[in-house]
């Protein structure tokens, strides 16, 4: 079991890392109201496990797409659930599901009765991300996590076993997000996967391995989020390598967030004239992340990028990566972007 800790003004929990379901005795007050937000596929699988550990009375519980019910109308009725069943202030929301169960059970933990305790229960490989930071979300219309708040769990428990279920592409949808967070270190797993006889499957059939990849993971995180915890200063900013760009293919054309961050962290490489922007590209090919036959359209990505809310004085705002570990801001003109597009395009992709 690993555990790490963190730290920002006013809020300190600890995040336990393996075989660690059972210590979820420890943080619920068995004289309060516990429900449990989670979705199809996490209850068909896993839900058994937490019963036996915890009795509970209260599941709410959103479709097989969780994506598709983060949004205001299923928060109504998660409201309404909980007040038929007259949960009080005292109630504790276990989050137990992916990123999209997380930011939808923060979200709600966090307004009703204007605010309840919140314990995090991660089930995918993505949630090393999601889980920690506090960030909570709703998407409205199609723009996605359009509403939301700053609410941090009073513990993230990362029962790793229940990744065993996972559907491949969910790993290497999570697996993006998880070289992020290498490259802005020291690209240690990097180097790793460079080596052709190391592979995905290896990293998954390993537990000890697939642990100790997602500590890293969550120490980039912790790093970053400690240093800008409400993203205020600009150094949280650092965590949306690949995300300019990635947000913009996510919702044009219905990849998976950590897919569509690699994508956008190869971009985010080849505008900083990175000498790992060839050996990257070849890694996700190789993993299966980045597939052949995209066919993207110039003209709506920019459209997109031009709403991002991270753009500055009419440009747009890139992080970008020469040396592992060293992100920095990057600024590009419409323009500029149209050319470094294309010929990311013609090369990469
Ligand atoms: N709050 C944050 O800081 C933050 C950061 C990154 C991403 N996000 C959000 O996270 C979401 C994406 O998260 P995600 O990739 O985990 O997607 P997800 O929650 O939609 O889960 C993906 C799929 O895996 C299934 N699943 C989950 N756990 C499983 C298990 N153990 N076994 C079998 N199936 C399982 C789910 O039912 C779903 O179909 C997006 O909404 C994104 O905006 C939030």
């Amino acid at each position: 079991m690993k555990v790490i800790k963190i730290s920002i003004p006013g809020f300190t929990y600890d995040v336990f890392i393996g075989n660690v379901l059972t210590k979820l005795i420890n943080y619920v007050d068995f004289q309060q109201e516990v429900l449990v937000i989670t979705d199809e596929n996490v209850y068909n699988h896993h839900f058994h496990k937490l019963i036996e550990v915890i009795p509970i009375k209260h599941v709410f519980i959103l479709s097989k797409n969780p994506e598709q019910d983060k949004n205001i109308l299923m928060y109504e009725k998660c409201v309404d659930y909980a007040l038929k069943r007259v949960l009080d202030r005292k109630l504790t929301v276990i989050a137990f599901g992916g990123g999209a169960v997380g930011d939808f059970a923060g979200f709600f933990a966090s307004t009703y009765k204007r605010g309840v305790r919140l314990i995090n229960l991660p089930t995918t490989l993505l949630a090393h991300d999601s889980a920690i930071g506090g960030k909570t979300a709703l998407n409205v219309g199609n723009v996605k996590n359009a509403i939301g708040t700053f609410y941090q769990p009073e513990v993230v428990l990362y029962h790793t076993p229940f990744l065993k279920t996972l559907p491949y592409i969910e790993f290497t949808n999570g697996f993006g997000e998880i070289l992020k967070h290498d490259l802005l270190t020291n690209g240690v797993l990097f180097k790793m996967l460079l080596n052709d006889s190391f592979n995905l499957e290896d990293v998954l059939s390993n537990q000890e391995l697939l642990d100790e990849i997602i500590y890293q993971g969550i120490f980039v995180k912790k790093f970053y989020i400690e240093r800008d915890p409400y993203e205020m200063k600009g150094e949280r900013e650092y965590l949306n390598l690949g995300h300019t760009l990635g947000h913009a293919l996510e919702r044009l054309y219905n990849l998976k967030h950590g897919i569509a961050v690699s994508i956008g962290i190869g971009f985010d490489l080849f505008l900083s004239d990175s000498s790992y922007i060839l050996p990257y590209m070849e890694t996700i090919k190789k993993l299966g992340i980045l597939t052949s036959g995209y066919d993207l359209s110039l003209e709506l990505i920019i459209d997109i990028l031009k709403n991002d809310k991270k753009n500055r004085n009419d440009k747009l705002m890139f992080i970008g990566l020469k040396d592992f570990g060293k992100p920095f801001h990057l600024e590009l003109t419409t323009k500029e972007f149209t050319v470094k597009f294309s010929e990311f395009m013609r090369l990469y992709l």
